[in-house]
């Protein structure tokens, strides 16, 4: 293991359905397993004392898959958030949303609020589902509601700044990642944190979501530990600062 733990993990969840298939499952299968893998997910970077994690449960553009797969997958967000609820409060851990939450059905929408409410004073860890999240339409409500100041004279255009725009962002007050993991075999970010991820090391795996484990998690990390980052500077720079 590692000495240099990233301290914001994010996770793309790709591959339940085509688990699903393989196994002759319904896709919803992949989906159920898939989230029992969530959760062995969220104690694992708990227990290796890794301070955020994020979760892309679903994304802005799944909204378009068939009716009964979005209901399912509504039920079963809500239906996490309710079980892991005690859980969560004792082992310190908050919940919190980025997104559309305001989009989510209504049952699902109490179940998760439910959730916020109940580790709003978790510290220990610091678990976020992405739920209706596209950075793309993240970015076109902070643009919106920097326009809407504007306009009421509360902010001059020259006062915009990346930091500004962060802060009218769902994801404002979340740390940029430092791992992106993806599952599924793919190599794309799917619209996940694109803004957010301009610096993050990314790690792709070809293990379907049901089957990921700790030791795939802790390889990522070990991976992580092994690259330079340099924010732009040269490696001369940072072993003189070393
Ligand atoms: C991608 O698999 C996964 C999703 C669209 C949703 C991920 C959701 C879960 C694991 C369940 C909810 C989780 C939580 C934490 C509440 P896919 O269906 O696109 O797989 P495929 O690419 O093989 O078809």
């Amino acid at each position: 293991m590692t000495d240099r733990l990233p301290q914001h993990i994010a996770i793309i969840m790709d591959g339940n359905g085509r688990w699903a298939r393989s196994q002759d499952l319904p896709r919803g299968a992949g989906h159920e397993r898939g989230v029992k893998v969530a959760e062995h997910a969220y104690r694992a970077c708990h227990e290796r004392r890794v301070p955020h994690l994020t979760l892309y449960a679903f994304s802005y553009s799944n909204w378009r898959r068939p009716d009964e797969e979005v209901t399912m997958l509504m039920r079963l967000c809500g239906e996490f958030a309710e079980t892991n609820r005690d859980e969560l409060v004792e082992r310190n851990i908050r919940m919190r949303v980025i997104g559309d939450l305001e989009e989510l059905p209504t049952p699902t929408r109490h179940r998760i609020e439910g959730t916020l409410e109940a580790t709003e004073a978790c510290r220990s860890m610091t678990l976020t589902l992405a739920l209706g999240y596209g950075c793309r339409n993240d970015l076109v409500g902070a643009v919106r509601a920097i326009a809407a100041h504007a306009q009421a004279g509360l902010l001059l255009p020259e006062e915009i700044d990346e930091d500004s725009i962060r802060s009218f962002m769902t994801t404002s007050e979340l740390p940029d990642p430092d791992l992106i993991i993806r599952t599924g075999g793919e190599k794309r970010l799917s619209d996940f944190l694109l803004f957010e991820s301009a610096m993050s090391e990314l790690y792709f795996s070809h293990t379907m979501w049901p089957e990921f484990t700790e030791e795939i998690l802790d390889k990522a990390i070990s991976a992580y530990g092994r690259r330079q980052r340099r924010f732009g500077r040269t490696p001369e720079q940072l072993a003189a600062e070393a």
